[in-house]
């Protein structure tokens, strides 16, 4: 596996693949790779013939309370991880290759409605640092596909339409969630948990899917599940921030006769602040 530091080097080494007419593959991490991660990197083996992981922490996209400095780095472990799962090369930049003059006047790209709900509520700015790295990342690697997982649920529908209202050339990929036996969604910042709060985390999940059941069996009453639900979660030992059903493609709040459907949940557990999601969808 090659690894890139400077887009010098990246430019280098994608000029041959791109004249060779491989298709490259896009796989965008802020690093402390887990399995969710890699299945990215397997969807992305499985549709192009180059893959190309990025691992950086973008200050951008963390708030000024947020965790940035505690943000779990592992650059040695996920070198080893990519390489295991196939992954063919690593863009690994310093704050300084992504933003050389600084994040002061940096030109941002932001994404007005999607972004401005739910995480977009709780984390002003979050997701146009995402959407703003993201583009950079687009711009420097050009690639055929970029793969995102499902389980930032609105991180992804926010890039798609990021990349069709801006004609990115390219495809957004979504993949699926992946999960540890309990049911919690894999995240790095699991890591945050204690062994009790890691305990109590996969509830997240649980009264996602209880919901999600209660709608498929009929329930039209949105708001009443919402209630119970948080209820539930804050009784456990959570402090809910948002858990809401959803349209699937617009992130507004779902009404009655909309079928297309997400619940969206965020949630803190001590000082961890976790995300889970669920899709419900009519039968195809
Ligand atoms: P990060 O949290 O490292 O996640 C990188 C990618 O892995 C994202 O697309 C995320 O949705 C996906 N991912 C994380 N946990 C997953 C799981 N359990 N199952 C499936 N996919 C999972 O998301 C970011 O980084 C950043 O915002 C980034 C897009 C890299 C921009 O900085």
């Amino acid at each position: 596996m090659q690894i890139h530091e400077t887009r010098d080097a990246l430019d280098k080494a994608l000029a041959p693949l791109r004249q060779a007419g491989q298709r490259i593959g896009l796989v965008p991490t802020m690093g402390n790779l887990h399995a969710g991660h890699l299945a990215l990197v397997e969807a992305a083996k499985a549709d192009c013939d180059h893959v190309l992981a990025t691992i950086f922490v973008n200050p951008l996209q963390f708030g000024p309370a947020e965790d940035l400095d505690a943000y779990p780095k592992t650059p040695r472990e996920d070198i080893q991880q990519l390489e295991q799962a196939g992954c063919h090369s690593v863009f690994i930049p310093a704050t300084s290759e992504m933003y050389p003059t600084g994040l002061e006047n940096q030109t941002l790209v932001t994404v007005p409605g999607l972004s401005e709900r739910h995480c977009g509520a709780s984390r002003p700015g979050h997701f146009a640092g995402v959407c703003t790295i993201v583009s950079k990342l687009f711009n420097m690697t050009q690639p055929d596909k970029a793969y995102f997982g499902e389980k930032d649920f609105q991180q992804l529908q926010v890039i798609r339409k990021m990349a069709t209202d801006l004609c990115m050339p390219l495809e957004v990929i979504g993949v699926p969630i992946a999960r540890n036996d309990k049911g919690l969604a894999l995240s790095s910042r699991n890591s945050y948990l204690s062994a009790s709060e890691l305990e109590k985390a996969p509830e997240l999940q649980r009264q996602l899917r209880q919901a999600a059941q209660a709608i498929a069996q009929g329930a039209t009453n949105f708001n009443n599940l919402q209630e119970e639900a948080t209820a539930a979660l804050n009784s456990a030992g959570f402090d809910t921030d948002y858990f809401t059903v959803c349209h699937a493609q617009t992130l507004e709040p779902a009404e009655p006769a909309d079928t297309d459907l997400v619940i969206l949940a965020a949630a803190w557990l001590g000082k961890t602040r976790l995300i889970d999601n669920i899709r419900i969808r009519p039968d195809p």
